[in-house]
């Protein structure tokens, strides 16, 4: 098959991760003899300063075209000043609105070998296989009015909006049920019902999208005690669908359960047009620049990308399972406590594609 990629590396370490992604992505390319045309585009921070060569003149327009998008991280401290007009972050949050992504796919799964590297203990988080359901493209990162004002008698005010309609909700909701009809047929709603008046709609519209699923089981929480259960009885969870802000938050704990942020891919999936695939990790800038990244986050990202927007199943778990041999051989990274430098636990996955 030919498809067109478009890889957007970004910032700090994004572009060590995207050039493993892409290494691992040729690979098996070769190996099925699919073409896979890749282009490579600025985003993120250095897309806001960037001279432009590679900067298309509207990426998102440019994205649509695409069979799929790749994004390794944005951000960082030279970003941070609040003074700035464009932020890389503010690039990304409009690339995911404008490719109309609303279910950011999450996976927590835990390699067995990786097990005693989680600061819990290795009975928590044995078994442990999640499916996250963000909520992306609206709730609180997105409602409006947001904004920061100086108060006339001195002092500032600052503003964000949590909103959501009763469609933005149905959609990842449904989303969410048609996957866990593939799994073990469980959906947890998180949700924070006894507060928040947009939870409340949440839960209703939930309600009303499991009567069309009687297979499946669906329980509400409310995000505190989902976060606490997350890491007392995290394999309790099968499909959990919840607000953007809320998946964003519960899914860096849940990196806790699989030993480190730098193993964890997502998928983010619309209604039509190209998917958009990124490790859920940042920039990591205090380790950029020295080869030393995970780069299995990302690697993982493109396994999602060949299922997900390709349909290449076989592919995809071709790459999954390499992922398995090579850290159950013992490649390591430092953060998964071992000296592999990204290059080196990328050259041993495409070793065990086989
Ligand atoms: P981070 O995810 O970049 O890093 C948190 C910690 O995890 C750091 O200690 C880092 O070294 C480690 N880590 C992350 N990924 C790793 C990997 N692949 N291998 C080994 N270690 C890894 O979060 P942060 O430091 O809070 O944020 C840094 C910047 O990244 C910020 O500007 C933030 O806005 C941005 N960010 C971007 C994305 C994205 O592009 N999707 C996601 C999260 C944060
Ligand atoms: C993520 C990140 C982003 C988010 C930031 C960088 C906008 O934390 O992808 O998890 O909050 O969605
Ligand atoms: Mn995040």
């Amino acid at each position: 098959m030919k498809a067109r990629i478009v890889l957007l590396p970004g910032d700090g370490i994004g572009p060590e991760v995207t050039h493993a992604a892409r290494d691992v992505l040729l690979a098996v390319g070769e190996r099925f003899a699919h073409r896979f045309d890749l282009e490579e585009w600025d985003v993120g921070g250095v897309g806001c300063e960037g001279d432009g060569d590679r900067r298309p003149p509207d990426t998102v327009e440019a994205c649509q075209g695409a069979d799929a998008v790749f994004l390794g991280a944005v951000g960082g401290p030279k970003w941070e000043d609040p003074r700035l007009k464009r932020r890389p972050e503010q690039g990304l949050l409009n690339l995911r609105a404008g490719l109309k992504v609303y279910a950011n796919l999450r996976p927590v799964k835990v390699f067995p070998c990786l097990a005693e590297l989680s600061p819990l203990k290795a009975e928590r988080v044995a078994g442990v296989d999640m499916l996250v359901v963000r909520e992306l493209t609206g709730g609180i990162y997105f409602g409006a009015p947001k904004f920061r004002e100086s108060l006339p008698g001195g002092g500032e005010r600052a503003v964000d909006t949590l909103e959501y309609t009763d469609g933005e909700i149905r959609r990842v909701a449904k989303m969410a049920f048609e996957l866990a009809r593939g799994r073990r047929h469980k959906v947890t709603s998180v949700d924070k019902a006894n507060v928040l008046e947009s939870s409340r709609l949440w839960r209703k519209v939930v309600d009303e999208v499991a009567r069309d699923y009687q297979g499946i089981v669906l329980e509400h929480r409310l995000v505190d005690s989902a976060a606490m259960r997350l890491v007392m009885q995290a394999d309790s969870f099968d499909v959990i669908v919840t607000e953007n802000m809320f998946g964003d938050i519960l899914t860096d704990e849940a990196a806790v359960l699989a030993g480190s942020l730098g193993v964890l891919p997502s998928a983010s999936l619309g209604a039509a047009g190209p998917g958009l695939y990124e490790p859920i990790h940042g920039s990591a800038p205090d380790i950029a620049g020295q080869g030393i990244a995970n780069p299995i986050g990302a690697i993982l990202s493109v396994a999602m990308l060949l299922r997900h927007s390709l349909k290449l199943e076989e592919e995809a778990r071709l790459i999954e399972d390499a992922v398995d041999k090579a850290l159950t051989a013992g490649a390591r990274t430092a953060d998964l406590g071992g000296k592999a430098s990204t290059r080196e636990m990328t050259q041993a996955v495409i070793a065990a594609l086989s």
